[in-house]
């Protein structure tokens, strides 16, 4: 059952044990776990009868063991969305809900499921991340489940539902003055000082292959097929690039055949190193100062934004830049036609989506999946102001009826 052979260089190939290493130390670049496919017997009938959960697919996942965490993670809804697709005048779109994802409400739990079980495999003690909201609430809670002890840091200035997200599972919260990237510079160097196993830094490399899982799932509730495009945010890089990868290991195996989708990449106008970099022909984005009310997607220096811009490129993609206007808009529209509350990351790709059609590049024959990451109710404060008041009365039946016969008069 266990495939995992090692780690190995995304740049220069070198080969790594399977250990907590973060970077190549030979040329800096990410690293990868290596698996044995010759190794792996998967069918689509085996996969089926497993229980709904990410590690339905955990000869692809980088543990050596029994997963320890994550039994109700993943295998969220894939929700085709007709009157959505009306309004955008698209033929086929669905929706890869994982604003419902559990225990957290967001992506960040299946990348956590796998990075948790590995930081146990590997005996850490303390599990830590650096984050910008979303990935804290997940680290926090698995740990939780896990008993472990839990230190999360992330910028000052997150939404009240992000923090309170996070605190509710009892770590250790360090709020520190600066954006994402400052946070994450300094984690580095917690790291490399304490030995803690930081999820997205020293475990980086197990937590990638979890956002494979989204590509998995994509293609297997598809009936085993690849759509025509795919619209994925854009943060730190993890998830498009991995989704790509989930994508064409289902390939390598046998389970789906054809040609990738074209694979998208959404951004918030006010942090978009990587759309832009797409838009001048950079090899890497120059790292830009976020300014966006999708604080969850504001990383000015995506750790992984060499893959993105390979995958895209390399799949015949775009990417689209969304104003934090068309961010809220999009956020309504999807409540208003699909019944689906996310948060500004999946306004970003919605409006992206949006975007993309306009432009032609999705055409109206064509199929596509909207990658929806995050959930609404942790970031209220975003469309709180934008919304219908409620209609107060009294309690007097008399009221409620003048009410209702005047609005029926003006109709
Ligand atoms: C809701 C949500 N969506 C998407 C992302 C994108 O992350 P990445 O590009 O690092 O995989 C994040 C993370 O930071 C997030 O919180
Ligand atoms: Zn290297």
């Amino acid at each position: 059952m266990n495939s995992l052979i090692g780690l190995q260089c995304h740049v220069c190939k070198a080969t790594f044990p399977a250990e907590a290493i973060y970077v190549c130390d030979r040329c800096l670049g990410p690293l990868e776990p290596v698996y044995d496919y010759s190794a792996i017997t998967l069918t689509r009938e085996e996969i089926e009868r497993r229980p709904k959960n990410l590690w339905r697919y955990r000869e692809l996942l980088p543990i050596t063991g029994e997963p320890r965490t994550g039994f109700h993670s993943g295998f969220t809804p894939l929700v085709r969305c007709t009157r959505l697709a009306e309004r955008l005048g698209v033929r086929e779109l669905y929706i890869k809900d994982d604003s419902v994802n559990h225990p957290t409400l967001s992506y960040k739990d299946r990348v956590v499921s796998v990075a948790a079980t590995r930081a146990v495999e590997l005996g850490f003690e303390v599990l830590a991340c650096a984050s910008t909201g979303n990935l804290a609430n997940s680290v926090a809670a698995h740990a939780a489940r896990l008993g472990l002890e839990c230190c999360v840091f992330i910028p000052n200035d997150l939404e009240a539902g992000k923090f309170l997200g996070s605190a509710i599972f009892g770590p250790t919260i360090l709020a520190i003055a600066g954006n994402y990237d400052d946070v994450n510079r300094l984690c580095t160097q917690v790291a490399d000082r304490y030995g803690w196993g930081f999820v997205n830094i020293n475990l980086r490399a197990y937590y990638a292959e979890g956002a494979k899982t989204m590509g998995f799932e994509i293609a297997e509730q598809l009936g085993w097929r690849y759509p025509d495009h795919l619209v994925s945010p854009v943060a730190g890089g993890t998830l498009l690039p991995r989704i790509a990868k989930g994508l064409r290991e289902f390939r390598q195996i046998g389970l789906v055949s054809g040609e990738l989708p074209k694979i998208h990449a959404a951004q918030a106008a006010g942090c978009a190193p990587v759309v832009r970099a797409l838009e001048s022909g950079a090899e890497h984005p120059d790292v830009v100062k976020p300014n966006t009310i999708a604080k969850s997607i504001a990383i000015g220096n995506p750790a992984d934004g060499y893959q993105v811009l390979q995958t895209v490129r390399g799949t015949g993609g775009s990417g689209a830049a969304v104003s934090d206007e068309q961010i809220v808009d999009a956020i309504r529209l999807l409540a208003e036609t699909e019944g689906i509350f996310t948060e500004p990351a999946g306004g970003t790709t919605l409006g992206g989506t949006i975007d993309l059609i306009r432009r032609g590049l999705i055409g109206p024959d064509e199929s596509v999946v909207v990658c929806v990451t995050g959930n609404g109710y942790k970031t209220a404060e975003v469309v709180s102001g934008h919304l219908t008041e409620p209609v107060r009365l009294s309690r007097a039946f008399k009221e409620f009826e003048a009410w209702w016969e005047s609005r029926k008069a003006l109709a």
